[in-house]
């Protein structure tokens, strides 16, 4: 079983593939670090907890990571944030309270001694901003020499933004922290706009979670309210869990491997920019998934949170 540690700013997709690592038996959730993004930290780090224990998963502890973007002094939720996830960030749905508080060790620290530990049997995969992964290196510099396997949410490749026509969120709330991470030499999976976008949930889909049972329910009414908020009223993105099951399921998504960088400043803040010609010379740091068969991936998802409702009525 591979070793995970989440990366995360809850937010609803964040909470959908919070289920999908509990429920999975290929994955070894040992810990949870939680970021600023979606909503303010300790919002994101309370959700974490309450959906951990309402599945019986109490010995996963969580963490502090990084409350704001390197190079800003602080956070502030985008209204449009509150909009898409709720301003609890889980669509405004009362899970259970945990009576749990997170894990005094800072977060960063956490990540380090487990990759000193596991190397590359364990799996980080940040669903937030990039600012914690940065800090990593920043901190200690010789994870360059000895890493884990990274996957991100983050970026697009070839289409728009979904914060400003350039950038995707994740990037876009610490675009030099993508940079850093981009140029350490550490090899990274990027999961960007451009597939998860095709990783769609419908609510035929959520009505047979609900029917599983209260906590199916929960999960049903969080998720229609980020479908909600789409255009269609019937869809939603499956930016995050997409890029977990990448990590588990690399059999599901096509790569190119790309020189990638970031915008950091002025109007195309943000932007991935990808390099993939004379791709021997351009030196490739980054693995861009560029295609998906999401059919597979949402019934896999799908089948895996059946399985978690229903045995946890
Ligand atoms: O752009 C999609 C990403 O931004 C997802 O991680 C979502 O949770 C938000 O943080
Ligand atoms: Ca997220």
């Amino acid at each position: 079983m591979k070793k995970l540690i989440l990366d995360i700013d809850t937010g609803i997709d964040d909470a959908i593939a919070l289920g999908y690592a509990i429920s999975s038996c290929e994955l070894d959730l040992i810990g949870v670090v939680g970021t600023y993004g979606n909503v303010y930290p300790d919002t994101g780090i309370q959700n974490v907890l309450n959906i951990l224990d309402m599945f019986g998963e109490t010995k996963v502890d969580v963490y502090k990571g990084e409350t704001h973007a390197l190079k800003k002094d602080d956070f502030v939720q985008d209204p449009v944030s509150a909009k898409i996830h709720g301003q609890n960030g889980v669509g405004e749905v009362e899970f259970p309270k945990s009576s749990r508080t997170m894990n005094t060790k800072n977060g960063i620290d956490f990540m380090y001694e487990n990759i000193q530990k596991y190397g590359d049997d364990l799996v980080i995969v940040a669903t937030g901003p990039m600012t914690n992964l940065a800090s990593l290196i920043e901190k200690h510099p010789d994870v360059k020499e000895k890493m884990c396997q990274v996957v991100i949410m983050g970026g697009a490749y070839g289409i728009e933004g979904n914060v400003t026509p350039y950038a995707e969120a994740n990037i876009w709330q610490d675009p030099y922290a993508a940079k850093v991470l981009f140029e350490s030499g550490i090899e990274v999976t990027m999961v960007g706009l451009d597939v998860t976008e095709r990783c769609l949930l419908n609510k035929k889909r959520t009505q047979e979670w609900r029917e599983t049972g209260e906590k199916g329910k929960l999960y049903a009414d969080m998720m229609d309210y980020y479908i909600d908020f789409e255009d269609d009223g019937e869809t939603g993105y499956l930016h995050d869990p997409a890029a977990l099951i990448c990590a588990i399921h690399p059999e599901y998504f096509t790569y190119l491997p790309m020189h990638l960088t970031t915008v950091t400043e002025g109007e195309a803040s943000g932007r991935t920019v990808a390099d993939r010609t004379h791709l021997r010379d351009a030196n490739p740091n980054v693995k861009v998934c560029i295609g998906v068969d999401n059919d597979l991936l949402v019934n896999h998802l799908h089948d895996n949170l059946m399985n978690l409702f229903k045995n946890n009525k």
